[in-house]
């Protein structure tokens, strides 16, 4: 199923932040310990991003519309939260400490494969069961939320209530002002 060009499908937002996670996984890898942090605040930011913004405006289609909605946004959102604590040990571990690369290993095989059951599993019974024009007016929402989602991880937390609280001086305005105060953008 193709789109046209400058009408962009959620799917294909989603498979781009997919694409630049894993990339940015590997590259890691190889960076000297100063690079490799800047970068793992950035896939920290980027994948809190994408998770927020999945959870609020594609997982609900996906209960809506999949047969096996409910069970597969289930197992999706646990996947979420087990990226989420192996971000929470990429904050806090050295970047040249080696348990950092053997996190980051942790996080590879779970980001994969729930990249994997979206690609291959939810995102086609999405295209081929919501209209094209609601994938697209999706794909503006998403791009939206992330430009506001929190940028840190909380594991504790649901997402869905971290994105409530951002209207509000809760978890995403501490996360704002803090990336203000570090200099580390939001809109990137
Ligand atoms: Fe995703
Ligand atoms: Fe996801």
């Amino acid at each position: 199923m193709t789109t046209t060009a400058g009408e962009q499908d959620v799917v294909d937002v989603l498979t781009t932040d997919h694409r630049e996670a894993i990339q940015l996984v590997q590259q890691m890898r190889t960076a000297d310990p100063e690079r490799r942090r800047d970068m793992a605040d950035q896939l920290i930011a980027e994948l809190m991003r994408h998770s927020v913004a999945e959870e609020m405006y594609v997982y609900p289609a996906m209960r809506e519309h999949l047969p096996d909605g409910d069970t597969a946004v289930q197992h999706d959102v646990e996947e979420h939260q087990e990226l989420e604590e192996s971000m929470k040990g990429l904050e806090s571990l050295d970047s040249a400490d080696p348990r950092f690369l053997e996190v980051l290993g942790q996080l590879e095989a779970v980001l994969r494969d729930h990249v994997q059951d979206e690609e291959n599993d939810q995102f086609p019974q999405l295209r081929a069961r919501v209209p094209h024009e609601q994938l697209v007016d999706m794909a503006a929402k998403v791009k939206t939320a992330k430009q506001v989602a929190p940028t840190r991880p909380h594991p504790g937390a649901p997402h869905s209530e971290l994105f409530h609280k951002m209207v509000g001086p809760g978890v995403g305005m501490v996360d704002r002002l803090r990336d203000k105060l570090t200099g580390r953008s939001d809109n990137t």
